[in-house]
């Protein structure tokens, strides 16, 4: 007997059922990001690993134990991307992107971490993002949350709040991370492992431990909002004042420090409550040294990424959106084969998607399986409906109505009625 083989680990079969609402939001990201004027880019899921190592940082959890590594036959460390910021801003670097230049992108696919698995997180999943360079902000660290509460908006997602802090100015932030330094040196004998080893080196990291002890030291840790210079403080004011005018509730997090290094000043969360433990469906925060420290010419940058599964598991606790059926049109045949095969094809010609009852069998059954079919509607095709050009059209989803319609208005009719996503 041959086993079974599995999927790996925390990487999920996306099947027929589910898919669907999937194209649902992906549809609408899509959407958003294009009318706030954002291009598509797409980038290879393997890269260098040294790019990972440098620019999300050696000391980080996803660099440290969550990458997909492993040597090509060139020796050269490859890596599954963990994220899709660092790559953007390679190819943009690469292409020449960001020459006298701003850019507006977006992207969607695959990431890998091979973190524990649970509900929530997983070692292959999506994400959509959106990255802007070339702009010192803060309108554009606005624009940016501004286009995370669009989406929500368009999702009808309502149980999500806003996370804001700000890390300050290069300047402001190395006082910072002295104080910090100094304080958890000073309690040393309360930090866990993970924390004493990133004293040295990332302090910042520690406000971020998940571990309890360290939780209860950080929650009198001195806090960014003391060392901020007058021009960090002054931007960071601006960009609470415009979330604020636009409508959009914020939560000050003097805690919140994210956990990729390249952050220079805005950092936030999306966070809502449905969603367990893991509940950061959308993060970002400002970039402005990463360009520059990947060989580029200076360029700010700010941008965020959402989990697509995070995001549409939450859309399936709000219930906010039912998803549409797939497939509009079931053709039955009553006689000859070949109306129905005429008809289908006729229909799928102005962008119908009609299947055609396969196998034969009575009409009674072939409505079974139409029904089953998750089609919207059901033409049935008989003989008198061959003599006089016309067919017997059903609602399979509504009242259940059926009506005797020309052959030259079905595609008019259909397309009246079918409500889709796409
Ligand atoms: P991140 O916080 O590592 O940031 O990930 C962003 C979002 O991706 C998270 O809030 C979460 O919704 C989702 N996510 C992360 N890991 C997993 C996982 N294992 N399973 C399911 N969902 C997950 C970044 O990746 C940055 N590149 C964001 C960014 C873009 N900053 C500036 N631009």
């Amino acid at each position: 007997m041959t086993n079974k083989i599995q999927a790996v680990k925390g990487m999920n079969d996306l099947l027929p059922g589910k898919v669907e609402s999937w194209h649902l939001v992906e549809e609408v990201l899509r959407e958003v990001a294009w009318s706030y004027g954002y291009q598509e880019i797409r980038t290879p899921i393997v890269e260098k690993t040294a790019l990972f190592q440098q620019s999300i940082g050696d000391q980080t959890d996803i660099v440290e134990k969550e990458m997909y590594v492993f040597d090509d036959a060139s020796d050269t460390s490859l890596a599954l991307r963990p994220e899709a910021t660092a790559a953007t801003v390679r190819a943009g670097n690469q292409h020449g992107l960001f020459h006298n230049q701003h850019q507006r992108l977006w992207y969607m696919g695959p990431m890998f971490r091979r973190e524990r698995p649970q509900k929530g997180r997983y070692r292959q999943f999506h994400q959509f993002g959106i990255e802007a360079f070339g702009w010192q902000g803060p309108d554009i660290d606005a624009e940016v949350i501004r286009v995370g509460a669009r989406i929500w908006e368009r999702l009808g997602v309502k149980n999500i709040s806003l996370k804001l802090n700000t890390l300050g100015s290069p300047e402001s932030r190395e006082r910072y991370r002295d104080a910090l330094y100094e304080y958890f040196s000073d309690n040393k004998q309360l930090l866990d492992e993970d924390s004493l080893r990133r004293l040295a080196r990332s302090p910042l990291r520690i406000l971020d431990s998940k571990v309890p002890s360290t939780q209860e030291l950080v929650v009198a840790a001195p806090s960014i909002i003391d060392f901020l210079d007058e021009d960090s403080h002054a931007k960071f004011t601006t960009l609470c004042d415009s979330l604020t005018r636009s409508g959009i509730e914020i939560d000050i997090d003097d805690r919140l420090v994210r956990g990729l290094d390249y952050y220079t000043s805005t950092v936030f969360e999306w966070v809502t409550d449905q969603l367990g433990s893991q509940s950061a469906v959308c993060a970002g925060g400002r970039y402005d040294q990463l360009v520059e420290q990947r060989g580029g010419r200076p360029t700010p940058g700010v941008g965020f990424a959402m989990g697509i599964e995070r995001l549409v598991e939450l859309i399936a606790i709000e219930q906010v959106n039912e998803v549409p059926a797939q497939l509009d049109l079931y053709v039955i045949s009553m006689d000859e084969q070949q109306h129905a095969v005429e008809i289908a094809e006729l229909v799928r010609k102005s962008g119908i998607r009609a299947v055609e009852h396969c196998g034969g069998g009575k009409v009674k059954n072939q409505m079974k399986k139409a029904d089953q079919s998750g089609a919207q509607f059901a033409v049935i095709v008989g003989e008198d409906e061959i003599a006089n050009r016309s067919v017997q059209l059903k609602d399979l989803r509504g009242d259940g109505r059926q009506e005797q319609v020309k052959l030259d208005l079905l595609v008019t009719k259909l397309q009246s009625k079918i409500t889709r996503i796409n």
